[in-house]
């Protein structure tokens, strides 16, 4: 059984500082490409209501040419705390792009240092900029000079095993004035691959004053507690846990701020969730909606009897109306097998929880 220990819970009592602003939680909800836009974002926060959101990273140099905002700098103004995360290597361009991102709304900025994507690197930004600090630097300086929000890095451990520069990198990020350090624990040539190694969390905050998050396999409230009491670092960011899954930040919240694990949602209140998120996406986005929700229904169709079957349909939706017919007829099955459905998992569920 997961407890707290009396350093760790007094450490966990105070609100998160990032510069001027205070966000009374510890775990915040990572920025995720095309998959935390608004009608996630809000879901997340159904569980999570003091949790700092990021919204999906935005290309600072597409927003030099263009008029109108995408929609995935999109802010409800209800919504906060909430980051705006930016991605580009030119300092001038995200300068600019930050004070767009302000002006619709971002409590602070984060500005993308560990995508490990080509399509990214090649053109000099996330994570290839660990490889060029001084760039790096001049970023941070020239956002920090346009806006008056706080701005912060996330960024991964080095490029290489061979090459692992974090330590060096964060304390120039802090120098250049960021506010904060969002650590994945992998290398770039990891991508996702490989467990996270959270040693090098646990020596990045040693040697940093301003806060920094660990990142990087937070998949249970379990994961959360572990890294903080081993690392020290001042919250947790959780990211593919939340696929399928957006109960998760308000879980390790609760615990954080209680001591006590919440009751993990049943099959059919994971699926409820599914069919609200389906339907806002529909709401929201229309037939592109759908088309992005066919991953959202397939990550939530998982531990429960007739799962992989109702994924293989799932992926195949063409509207909403089909899509929402789909999960009330797997509701209705779960019901009708009583409080058996939630544990008579098929052969392939249990072997992809375990994967898992
Ligand atoms: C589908 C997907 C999209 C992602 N998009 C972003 C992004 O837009 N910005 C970012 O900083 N990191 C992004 N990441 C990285 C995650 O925020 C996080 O750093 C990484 O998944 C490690 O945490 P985990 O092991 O708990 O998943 C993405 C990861 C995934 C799987």
């Amino acid at each position: 059984m997961v407890a707290l220990s009396p350093s760790l819970r007094s450490r966990l009592a105070t609100p998160l500082r990032i510069g001027t602003l205070e966000v009374n939680s510890r775990v915040l909800q990572s920025p995720l490409s095309g998959v935390t836009d608004m009608v996630f974002r809000r879901l997340v926060r159904k569980y999570a209501p003091d949790s700092m959101m990021y919204t999906e990273m935005v290309n600072a140099t597409g927003l030099h040419y263009v008029k109108q905002l995408p929609v995935i700098m999109e802010i409800d103004p209800n919504e906060r705390p909430i980051s705006i995360q930016l991605f580009d290597c030119r300092p001038d361009f995200l300068a600019e792009a930050a004070e767009k991102a302000v002006a619709e709304g971002a409590d602070t900025i984060d500005i993308n240092m560990g995508c490990p994507v080509n399509k990214i690197t090649k053109n000099g930004g996330g994570s290839s900029l660990l490889r060029d600090p001084e760039t790096a630097e001049a970023i941070v300086r020239a956002v920090i000079k346009a806006v008056p929000v706080p701005v912060t890095v996330k960024t991964r451990i080095g490029w290489t095993d061979q090459e692992i520069t974090i330590l060096d990198f964060a304390k120039r990020m802090e120098d250049a004035g960021a506010q904060m350090i969002t650590v994945h624990a992998r290398t770039r040539s990891q991508g996702y691959n490989g467990p996270a190694k959270w040693e090098w969390i646990g020596r990045v905050k040693e040697i940093l004053s301003i806060p920094v998050i660990a990142n990087g396999d937070m998949f249970s409230v379990e994961a959360a507690v572990q890294c903080l009491e081993e690392t020290g670092a001042d919250g947790v960011m959780c990211s593919r846990g939340t696929l399928g899954y957006p109960f998760l930040v308000g879980e390790v919240d609760h615990f954080f701020k209680t001591g006590e694990k919440r009751q993990p949602p049943t099959a059919i209140e994971r699926l409820q969730c599914a069919r609200e998120h389906l339907q806002a996406l529909w709401e929201y986005k229309g037939d592109r909606g759908i088309r992005q929700a066919r991953k959202h229904m397939t990550w939530y169709a998982k531990g429960f009897y007739g799962a992989s079957d109702l994924r293989g349909q799932l992926c195949l939706v063409e509207n909403v109306d089909h899509g929402l017919k789909l999960i009330d007829q797997a509701i209705e099955a779960i019901e009708q097998l009583g409080s058996d459905g939630d544990d008579r998992l098929d052969e392939a569920n249990v072997l992809e929880m375990a994967i898992v």
